[in-house]
C-alpha cells in the first residue's frame, strides 16, 4: 500500500473514532443534564415549593372528600388533615364504633359534616357498594382517597400463602378500590364541573409495588397493579379536570406495618399525610413517573437513589429485598413461637 492510501485509511479511522467520541460525549452530557435537572426538581419539590392550596379542589366550599380505610393509621390522618383544610367527609371502613367516634370528634373539632359507612370491602358484595352509592349520591364530592389496603400478616413464600389471605389482599387492594372509584369518580367529575374547581383522586401505593418484593409477592403485585391502573386513569380523567395520583410510601408506623417507633426512614401517619397533601401535583421522589409521587422526604431520596443506581427491577434490588424480608419472616416466626409457648 502506498503512503498516500495508508494516510487516507488512517484519516477515515480517525474520523470514525471522533464521531464515536462525540456521540459518547453527547449522551453523557444529556444523561448528566437530565440527572441534575431531575435532582434539582426533587429538592425543589421536597424542600422549597410551598404547600398546595386545596381551595382548587373545593376546600371550604362545602365539598366532600371520601376516604376509604378511614378509621385507623394513614386513612384516619387523611381524614383529619382534609377536615382541617375545610372538607366535609365520607368515612368508609369496617368498624362502626371507630367511625362513630371519629364522626363525633371531627364534627365537633372542625365544624364539618361527616357521613360514615361501615362495610367490610373484603366481602366484595353488591350490598356494600349500594350502601356507598346511597351515601354518596346526593352530596358534592370532589376528592377521593383510595387508602384501604391489606398486606400479608408476615412475609410468606407465595407457595405457602393461604388462599384466604391471597384473596383478601386482591379483593381489598384492587377490586374494592376499582369498584369504589367507578362509583365515586363520575360524582367527582360532575361536582368539580358544577363548582368550577378540580377533582382529585389519590390512591395509596407502596414501595412493595415499586420494587418487586419477594415474600410479599401478592401484596407487591396488588400495589404494582394500582400503580399502572392509577397512571392510566390519570390520562383518562385529565381532560375532565380530575387529578389522579398514586402515592408511594416506604414504611410508616401503623397497625399494618406493626412498627411503633418512628425513625429517619419511618414517619408516623401524621407526618406522612402532611407531606403527601403538601405535595399533591408534584412527583418528589418519583421524578421518572407520571401521576406518581413519593412525598415523604427520606422515602423520596431513597426512591430517587434506587431508580438512578441499580433500578427497581434489578437482580440486586430483588436479592436485597428477599434477604430483608427473609430476616423479618424469621424474626416473626420466632416471636410467634415464643408467644405460643407463653400461652
Ligand atoms: N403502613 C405502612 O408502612 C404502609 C406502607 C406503604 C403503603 N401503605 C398503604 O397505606 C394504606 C393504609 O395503611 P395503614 O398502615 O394505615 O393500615 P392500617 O393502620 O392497618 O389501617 C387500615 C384501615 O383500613 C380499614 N380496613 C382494613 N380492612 C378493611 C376491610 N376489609 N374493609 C373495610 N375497611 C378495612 C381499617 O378499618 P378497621 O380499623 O375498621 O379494620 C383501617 O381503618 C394501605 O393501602 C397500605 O397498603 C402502608
Amino acid at each position: 500500500m502506498s503512503f498516500d492510501s495508508q494516510f487516507t485509511a488512517l484519516k477515515s479511522q480517525h474520523k470514525l473514532l471522533d464521531a464515536v467520541l462525540w456521540v459518547v460525549f453527547a449522551v453523557g452530557v444529556l444523561k448528566a443534564t437530565t440527572f441534575v435537572l431531575s435532582f434539582s426538581t426533587l429538592l425543589l419539590d421536597l424542600f422549597v415549593l410551598p404547600g398546595v392550596n386545596f381551595r382548587k379542589y373545593g376546600a371550604k366550599k362545602g365539598k366532600y372528600c371520601v376516604v376509604t380505610g378511614a378509621s385507623d393509621g394513614i386513612g384516619k390522618e387523611y381524614a383529619r388533615q382534609l377536615a382541617k383544610r375545610g372538607f366535609n367527609l365520607v368515612l368508609i371502613s369496617r368498624t362502626l364504633s371507630k367511625l362513630e367516634n371519629l364522626k363525633t370528634e371531627f364534627e365537633k373539632t372542625y365544624n364539618i359534616d361527616v357521613r360514615i359507612c361501615a362495610i367490610d370491602v373484603a366481602e366484595d358484595s353488591s350490598e356494600n357498594y349500594t350502601k356507598v352509592k346511597e351515601i354518596c349520591a346526593a352530596i358534592p364530592i370532589t376528592v377521593l382517597i383510595n387508602n384501604v389496603g391489606q398486606s400479608h400478616s408476615i412475609p410468606v413464600p407465595f407457595l405457602e400463602t393461604e388462599e384466604n389471605e391471597l384473596r383478601n389482599i386482591i379483593t381489598i387492594n384492587n377490586t374494592a378500590t376499582l369498584r369504589i372509584t367507578q362509583l365515586i369518580a363520575p360524582l367527582i367529575v360532575k361536582s368539580a364541573k358544577d363548582a368550577h374547581c378540580k377533582g382529585l383522586i389519590l390512591t395509596m401505593g407502596s414501595f412493595g409495588g415499586l420494587l418487586p418484593t419477594p415474600l410479599l409477592a401478592t401484596y407487591s403485585g396488588s400495589k404494582a397493579f394500582l400503580q399502572a391502573w392509577s397512571a392510566a386513569l390519570a390520562g383518562e380523567l385529565k381532560p375532565q379536570n380530575v387529578d389522579v395520583e398514586i402515592v408511594l410510601s416506604y414504611l410508616v408506623t401503623s397497625a399494618m406495618s406493626k412498627i411503633r417507633r418512628t425513625s429517619l426512614m419511618i414517619p408516623n401517619p401524621a407526618q406522612f399525610v402532611a407531606a403527601t397533601l403538601k405535595s399533591v401535583g408534584r412527583r418528589s421522589g418519583a421524578q421518572e413517573r407520571y401521576a406518581t409521587m413519593t412525598p415523604y422526604w427520606s422515602h423520596a431520596i431513597y426512591h430517587f437513589v434506587i431508580e438512578n443506581t441499580v433500578g427497581v427491577f434489578s437482580k440486586l434490588a430483588n436479592t436485597i429485598n428477599y434477604t430483608m424480608h427473609k430476616s423479618i419472616r424469621t424474626r416473626a416466626l420466632r416471636k410467634a413461637a415464643r408467644h405460643a409457648k407463653q400461652q
